[in-house]
């Protein structure tokens, strides 16, 4: 219920991706928004009033002039209490009304008298790539970035229209996700994250290896709300079933050499790097490039293993390492084997958990562990708690910016 109580006005203008607001208004909901939805006379023509109203729970407007508002200013009624109005699918013509501030329905009337410090604008476009790329679109775009308004996508792909390109419409649940991360604080806007996360998988043959119980559900979770404090996030993943996070460029690798490698590739540019994936400590010595059959009424051979390269440790090794953040797995000790982790690897905080209680959980306790403190991160969702890591993480950057100011 990421947007419980917020007051969502959902804005829908006509175009073919029209029919995925629907799913958008359900997603919305799902998410605890009250949604008041908005369609121009377009939108009529490819979705009906009467599914967004079910979908809502709330009457569906389209007229300037409608007689159910009581003084019959429907545009200030409805934009007044809106914490958003996001306006999906948004057509061409609506981004050059809005970039010009014309207002001729109730949609662009009352997008135009929003308070715009306590309402957010979000658009996403959806239209054919040839309008998309056309000089008159992208200047609109630019004016509209310019007047603070958030343009979500358009992504890449194959159109309705049958032609491939930019200008199709977000899905659902990634414009869910843009607005999620539109109400949230944008402490690292501009700083560059690194994470490792997942498991990773040694293979001793083509078919089989040595791996671990991580589901990467806190990595993701940290690459998650690291975008949505504004960061850019690059998340280098050990094999997980997870989807990358909305606006986060994912690198997928099996073993740990592979990920050390990815690592150090990003390190020198990136300004945090947080170590949460179970690195498996060995591998085997000589993978076998054909399948080990096994002799019938011989023991197993034995499997030489070797030592896997420690990714955190070599990071903050680095002659001007980014801020690490080091993860720490215990069944017992805690504080004490995190702050042993802490010395023996050279990072500015770990996050300790008990593992048989955090391993594939929803929800977890955390202890943050650096140099002069040590605290407790109640029991809550793993989003929750890698939100207050992300705000751990900047009250820190910000100091290392004053003490080298
Ligand atoms: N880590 C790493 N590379 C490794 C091993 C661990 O980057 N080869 C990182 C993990 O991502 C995590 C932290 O180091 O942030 C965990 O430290 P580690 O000492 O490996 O923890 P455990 O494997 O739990 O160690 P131990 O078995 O000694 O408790």
């Amino acid at each position: 219920m990421e947007l419980a109580g917020r007051k969502i006005v959902l804005g829908i203008t006509g175009g073919i991706a029209a029919y995925k607001a629907c799913e958008l208004a359900r997603r919305l909901r799902e998410q605890g928004a009250e949604v008041q939805a908005v369609m121009t006379a377009s939108a009529r023509q490819f979705v009906g009033a009467a599914s967004l109203q079910a979908l809502t729970g709330r009457p569906v407007f389209d007229d300037l002039w409608d007689a159910r508002v009581p003084d019959g200013m429907a545009h200030i009624a409805l934009s007044r209490d809106a914490d958003a109005i996001v306006v999906a699918p948004a057509s061409a013509n609506f981004l050059a009304k809005l970039a010009h501030g014309l207002c001729d329905d109730l949609l662009s009337t009352l997008v135009l008298a929003r308070r715009r410090e306590q309402c957010q604008l979000l658009v996403a476009p959806a239209m054919n790539v040839e309008m998309w790329e056309q000089a008159a679109t992208q200047r609109n775009v630019v004016q509209l970035l310019l007047d603070g308004v958030q343009v979500l996508g358009p992504a890449q792909g194959d159109q309705a229209c049958g032609e491939t390109g930019a200008g199709r419409m977000l899905e659902p649940d990634e414009i869910v996700a843009d607005l999620i991360a539109a109400f949230q604080p944008k402490i690292l806007r501009g700083r560059r994250v690194l994470i490792t996360a997942g498991p990773t998988f040694e293979a001793i043959d083509p078919v089989r290896g040595i791996t671990n119980r991580s589901s990467g559900k806190m990595g993701y979770a940290l690459a998650r709300a690291a975008h949505e404090a504004g960061a850019v996030v690059t998340l280098v993943s050990g094999p997980t079933g997870l989807a990358a996070p909305h606006g986060v460029a994912r690198i997928d690798v099996d073993g740990a050499a592979q990920m050390h490698e990815q690592v150090l590739a990003q390190a020198d540019t990136a300004d945090v790097f947080i170590a949460v994936a179970a690195v498996a400590d060995w591998r085997a010595a000589e993978p076998s490039t054909t399948k080990i059959k096994k002799q019938p009424g011989t023991q197993p051979a034995p499997l030489p293993l070797a030592t896997n390269p420690d990714i955190l440790a070599s990071v903050a090794a680095l002659p001007a390492p980014p801020l690490c953040v080091g993860f720490a797995a215990e069944s017992e000790r805690l504080v004490e084997n995190a702050r042993a982790k802490l010395a023996a690897k050279g990072v500015t905080m770990i996050i300790a958990n008990q593992v048989e209680a955090a391993l594939g959980a929803d929800a977890v306790e955390l202890v943050l562990v650096d140099a002069s403190t040590t605290r407790t991160l109640p029991m809550a969702p793993k989003l929750k708690q890698a939100r207050r890591i992300v705000a751990a993480i900047a009250q820190r950057l910000d100091t290392r910016m004053e003490s080298t100011q």
